[in-house]
């Protein structure tokens, strides 16, 4: 049975993207069966990494109820070196339909978590997907606490800046142990120094501070910034440290070596 991993953050920016992005590659380079979906409505980002310009139907129209979730997945296995599988769910970047979607009210929210529950059963059962990975915007939008609560494990994004651990801290002992998610944290943007010097220390402040799994850490690598979006890591750069990093994180996902 497969599993569906939300990729959170109290702040913006904190890299969920790039890792939603990222860690989807890396289980479909391990040669699972994947969808990354942009559940972004706010700012939809994925299609502009990934240069597609235009979609048949839009997650948003599948969660409007208009359209088929077979007809939103676009097949990118050929993106990836090799005979895997690759798909994305893409969020329509209009303004108009970024207009609409931020004046959905609760009760279309509701209607909309339904329709996400039910990738469970379309994608992952019927389907034989191993891994949806929904990459969210950050806070407590709607859209994003319903890509929480379909998911069996949410990964964490945060910076070492204080207003983000802060409250990140809140979120993780608020939101998500109220929906008793299996819950791991990502520092990132770590200074090259920390990460070096004293990961031992780094790693028990961090337990300490939020109470929670540690996925990973990941430094701020200025390779990140020169790419400019324009690489998938995973598929790009093998050899490079941050891809390591995301084989050790999948490993641990795979593995449940998290709670
Ligand atoms: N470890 C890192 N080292 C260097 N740059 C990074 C790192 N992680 C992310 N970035 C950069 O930080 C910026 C924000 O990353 P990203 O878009 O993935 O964040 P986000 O959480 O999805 O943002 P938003 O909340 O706006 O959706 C990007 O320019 C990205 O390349
Ligand atoms: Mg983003």
């Amino acid at each position: 049975m497969g599993k569906i991993i939300a990729v959170h953050s109290y702040k913006g920016g904190t890299g969920k993207t790039l890792l939603s992005l990222n860690l989807a590659a890396t289980f479909a380079k391990q040669g699972k069966k994947v969808c990354l979906f942009d559940l972004d409505f706010r700012a939809p980002s994925l299609l502009t990494i990934l240069k597609i310009d235009k979609a048949d139907c839009w997650l948003n129209d599948y969660l409007n109820g208009t359209c088929d979730i077979h007809k939103v997945l676009i097949d990118l296995s050929k993106r990836l070196d090799g005979d895997h599988n690759f798909f994305v769910g893409l969020a329509n970047p209009s303004t108009e339909a970024i207009r609409d979607m931020s004046a959905k009210d609760r009760k279309w929210e509701m209607h909309a978590l339904g329709r996400l529950l039910s990738l469970r059963n379309a994608l992952l059962n019927d389907d034989g997907f191993d891994y949806l990975v929904f990459d969210t915007s950050p806070g407590l939008q709607y859209s994003s606490i319903n890509a929480i609560v379909a998911a069996d494990f949410v990964v964490v994004a945060t910076t070492g800046d204080r207003s983000d651990v802060d409250g990140t801290r809140r979120m993780l002992s608020e939101l998500y142990n109220l929906f008793e998610k299996k819950t791991g944290l990502v520092l990132n943007k770590v200074l090259d120094s920390a990460s070096k010097s004293n990961k031992d220390e780094l790693q028990s402040k961090v337990k300490t501070v939020y109470k929670v799994s540690m996925l990973g850490f990941v430094p701020c690598f200025c390779d990140i910034l020169r790419a400019e979006g324009n690489f998938i890591f995973a598929q790009d750069k093998p050899d490079h440290p941050f891809t390591k990093i995301l084989r050790e994180m999948t490993r641990k996902i795979e593995n449940n070596e998290v709670n």
